[in-house]
């Protein structure tokens, strides 16, 4: 076994986690075409399916240098800082730190942001775990996932989910022996990309038609919001799948201890749809995550579900996201057909991205199992 502590990361970590982070873009970026020189998080986004790295090698020079320019402004060091330990922090990471001859050097990392599940409540998400190559296959990141996964059941949160790359053997190994369910084969769950460009277009397009119907959700929608929710799980014919109630996500929207935000759309004072969403980081910098979006189906095809999209965009816009995704089941043809058109990227189609999950019991296990 390595000799590393796992401890949780300090802000004075940031510079190393970031050097980490583009040592394992680096590494992964060894698939790349030549003449793509690309770090950090444009590596990602090219990376994340081919059609979008056939779009990019298509887009003339200037607009490579333009999403160059664009990405490492958002990917410094104070960004990471930032989004860490600042007052906005969204991240939480943990670092194995060697000890003994050549004592206080990173080895690997493991970062992860809450998330919020309409079915379970509070939730986490881990978006990146890189163990440095000298030290792999000595059980380095299996304590890294143990100690990520001591800390979600603490903030008493009820799964954890990971995506992972179809063909990054070692991740699907490592989350695989680790207790997680592949949610892509168990349910069919695709995850969807919409990159910067389009989330903006989306957003610009949406302003100035201003609807008088959407609104930030205060406390008291929450218990026609949890109604919303439930012809949302029918829908989705998981009608067993919410756990959660109204009291819940009054508390789990708090503005002091706020795990989502939340979006409805009215008419003649009745609740006819929601969004729901929560910012994300990883190596491809702040993003957003749309949870649930649902339109009731007396008030489809009124412009209610893109306005609220484009709300979602907003409130990720606003804190410097480079991108916007959600998950959608296979068969839910209508609602890709209406994402595709907005120009979302289906990346479990096109990228092989998978969407694993800890529940609770997998969790507990794997914290107290000796492995
Ligand atoms: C994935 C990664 C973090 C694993 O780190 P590691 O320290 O070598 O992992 P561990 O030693 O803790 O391995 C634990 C388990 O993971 C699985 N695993 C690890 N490497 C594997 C590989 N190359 N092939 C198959 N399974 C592998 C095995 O189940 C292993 O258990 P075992 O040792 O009993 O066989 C590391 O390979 C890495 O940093 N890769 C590059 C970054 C990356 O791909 N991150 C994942 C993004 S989702």
């Amino acid at each position: 076994m390595a000799s590393v502590n796992i401890r949780k990361a300090k802000k004075t970590d940031a510079k190393k986690i970031r050097e980490l982070m583009h040592q394992q873009a680096g590494e992964q970026n060894t698939a790349l075409p030549p003449d793509l020189s690309c770090e950090g998080t444009l590596y990602q986004k090219i990376h994340y399916n081919n059609e979008h790295l056939s779009t990019v090698q298509r887009t003339n020079k200037n607009e490579v240098e333009g999403y160059e320019a664009q990405d490492s402004r958002r990917f410094t060091l104070s960004a990471v800082a930032e989004n860490g330990w600042g007052s906005a922090a969204v991240f939480v990471a943990f670092v194995a730190e060697s000890v003994g001859a050549k004592g206080g050097e990173l080895e690997g990392y493991i970062l992860a942001h809450s998330a919020y599940s309409t079915w379970h409540g509070r939730a986490m998400f881990i978006k990146e775990i890189y163990v440095v190559p000298s030290v792999r296959h000595s059980g380095v990141a299996v304590r890294l996932c143990r100690e990520l996964l001591q800390a979600t059941l603490s903030l008493g949160c009820k799964r954890c989910d990971v995506r992972v790359d179809k063909a990054n053997k070692a991740a699907v190994g490592l989350f695989e022996k680790l207790g997680a369910q592949n949610l892509t084969e168990a349910e069919d769950w695709h995850l969807f990309l919409m990159d910067s460009k389009v989330i903006t277009e989306m957003k610009t397009k949406c302003e100035g038609q201003g609807s008088p119907q959407v609104r930030p959700a205060g406390p008291d929608d929450m218990a026609n919001v949890m109604a919303l929710i439930q012809e949302l799980a029918d829908y989705e014919k998981m009608p067993d799948g919410p756990k959660i109630n109204a009291h819940k996500l009054v508390t789990d929207s708090s503005p002091l201890d706020a795990f989502f935000e939340c979006f409805v759309a009215e008419s003649d004072g009745a609740l006819v749809g929601y969004t729901i969403l929560y910012h994300t980081f990883s190596c491809q910098g702040r993003g957003v995550y749309m949870e649930d979006l649902y339109v009731k189906p007396t008030h489809r095809g009124q412009g209610l579900g893109t306005t609220l999209m484009a709300q979602v965009a907003q409130c990720g816009l606003t804190q410097g996201a480079s991108h916007l995704e959600f998950c959608v089941l296979s068969w839910n043809t209508p609602s890709i057909a209406f994402y595709q058109q907005k120009g979302a990227i289906d990346v479990t189609v096109g990228g092989g991205v998978q969407v694993y999950r800890f529940v609770d019991s997998a969790m507990r296990e794997c914290v107290q199992q000796e492995l």
